[in-house]
């Protein structure tokens, strides 16, 4: 090979084949499907009108009856819930409102009886204003937790993300999200001279941070958890633009991680797989956050909360091309490193069903997409019922943000056509956050004893990944039809011999198309799960008629 070779080989030698340097996730990642749970509104177990553990701990079997096999939950801490929990005061202990530690110890025993795992969340970057690290930091003589946060070294200077306040050292603190988060120091990267206070992260504070860091994760690992979903997980190290330290960082602790508890799971919420996963986390979301791709689908560029130019939309007037190039992107550089994830939707932005899309008809294609492409399935809660997105409430606990009110995606559970909705047995008026008003607010109960419903229909598409490999996490994915401004989206997913092909059309218009198909001899089809869409092969080509609103999913029978 000439010199030039060589460098051209260099250059597109594909990231995957870049060794692995960790040791590889564990096994049970390759199949699982995950639940996430935002304990405030999942089930009140003791009537305060405030979800609890022990309600967690009531549903395992429907959640198990649902095909999950792990469960992400969002913040149980001890908090000063100005942002829902992600403002804990105490990383040691539940929070009253959801139970104690020992019944957060039996969720985990009650959970591994029935195969789920159970993950925390794990708020890294920063505490509450109220955690008494901060309490003590803040004082003017020095102490252990004196280089816990970030501080300048005079109250009068302000830069960008900094704080000021009646604080007894002079100074202001730098917030890592709303302003009563400070962020924990971790150190910078890179040393900013006109930013004296800045500590390089091998000082003695944020040295310190990393070792507490470990030690609530051994804490609760050793307790009987399995993992965590990491709060904003590229966040910790400042000035790290090209994120080495951080990388460092999340290395050493993946290295403490899996010779402790081999079986454990990190995921992050980084919203940037590639990354998150060279960094090593295992698993990393596909979500509203950074690229565009997931907004395109359910919002539209501009912003989280509108819908005019999405692809999940009855006009059909948005395009998949967004999502398909960043997420084939994504798959590739992951390889086999990790795991990607494209949830139904979480706690930070709207569910499936909000405002354009309302029918069932609509929703089951968008879960009919998401459970049947490459990557780790996730249900937030209640969407498996087709829970709403409600528009119009109140600040809850620092629910809005700057895109808008959280608290829609965040209201209780429903179990049943009870008053409470089966969530709590308190007065409504009393409840976390409002239940859905509409009189037909789906649930659980009614959705359950109808087999053509969306719950069954979710049920049925968590069951097809488990007895089709290619369907699965693993398959290998291919897009046939992901045309700029186009429908349907038609993609090929395939394991070993098995192959199955896709149609997902969520425009209400009749959309046919004829696609140059690489098949040998009689290729016949057999609709798996299948709505006004239908497919054959001839000469070489696919010909697809997918009606209005409607998702086929075909095995290839030669
Ligand atoms: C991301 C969490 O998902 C969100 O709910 C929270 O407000 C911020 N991080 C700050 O912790």
């Amino acid at each position: 090979m000439n010199w030039k070779k060589w460098l051209t080989a260099l250059l597109f030698f594909p990231t995957t084949m870049f060794a692995q340097k960790f040791k590889p996730a564990p096994d049970w990642l390759k199949t699982a499907a995950f639940y996430q749970i935002y304990p405030q509104s999942f089930k009140d177990s003791d009537g305060d009108g405030i979800g609890d553990i022990n309600g967690i701990t009531s549903k395992l079997d429907y959640i198990k009856w649902l095909g999950m096999d792990a469960i992400w939950l969002n913040p149980c801490f001890e908090s000063s819930f100005q942002d829902a929990g992600y403002d804990v005061t105490d990383f040691y202990r539940v929070a009253k409102r959801y139970g104690t530690n020992d019944d957060l110890k039996r969720l985990f025993r009650e959970a591994h009886k029935r195969n789920i795992r159970v993950c925390l969340d794990l708020v890294a970057g920063h505490t509450s204003i109220d955690h008494p690290w901060f309490k003590e930091s803040q004082k003017a003589t020095k102490n252990e937790y004196s280089g816990r946060y970030i501080w300048t070294n005079d109250s009068t200077v302000k830069p960008d993300r900094y704080v000021s306040g009646k604080f007894e050292r002079n100074g202001t603190f730098r917030k890592n999200f709303f302003d009563i988060q400070p962020a924990l120091n971790y150190g910078f990267a890179t040393l900013d001279p006109a930013h004296p206070w800045e500590q390089p992260v091998t000082a003695e504070g944020p040295q310190a941070t990393r070792k507490e860091l470990m030690r609530i994760i051994d804490f609760w690992m050793t307790m009987g958890c399995d993992g965590f979903r990491v709060d904003m997980a590229s966040s910790l190290i400042k000035n790290d633009p090209d994120k080495t330290e951080t990388n460092k960082l999340w290395a050493e602790i993946r290295q403490h991680f899996q010779s402790k508890f081999p079986q454990g799971i990190l995921i992050a919420e980084w919203g940037n797989p590639a990354r998150a996963i060279k960094a090593g986390f295992m698993m990393d979301f596909i979500i509203h956050l950074g690229n565009d791709g997931y907004s395109s689908l359910f919002f539209n560029k501009e912003g989280t909360y509108r819908h005019d130019t999405c692809y999940f939309s009855e006009e059909g007037n948005g395009t998949p091309k967004i999502f398909v190039d960043y997420y084939l992107e994504q798959l590739k550089k992951v390889g086999e490193n990790g795991y990607i994830c494209v949830p139904t939707a979480n706690h930070d932005y709207q569910r499936p069903n909000c405002g354009i899309r309302e029918s069932e008809e609509q929703l089951r294609t968008v879960t009919a997409f998401l459970m049947t492409i490459a990557g780790v399935p996730l249900f937030y809660y209640g969407d498996e019922i087709g829970m709403r997105f409600i528009p119009g409430l109140p600040n809850k606990e620092g629910s809005v943000v700057r895109k808008g009110n959280r608290a829609g995606s965040r209201t209780p559970m429903q179990w049943n056509t009870s008053r409470g909705a089966g969530f709590s047995t308190a007065d409504p008026e009393q409840f976390y956050l409002p239940i859905d008003p509409s009189e037909c607010r789906p649930n659980v109960e009614a959705e359950m004893a109808n087999p053509s419903s969306l719950l069954h229909f979710n049920r049925r598409l968590l069951q097809l990944r488990k007895q089709y490999p290619a369907l699965g996490t693993r398959g290998s994915i291919r897009f046939l039809y992901a045309e700029d401004g186009k429908y349907p989206l038609v993609y090929e997913r395939a394991a070993g011999k098995e192959k199955f092909i896709v149609v997902i059309n969520p425009a209400a218009r009749e959309e046919k198309v004829s696609l140059p198909y690489n098949a040998i001899g009689d290729v016949r089809f057999e609709p798996v799960l299948a709505n006004r869409s239908a497919i054959s092969f001839s000469e070489g080509r696919l010909r697809i008629d997918a009606g209005k609103v409607s998702y086929g999913i075909f095995k290839i029978k030669n």
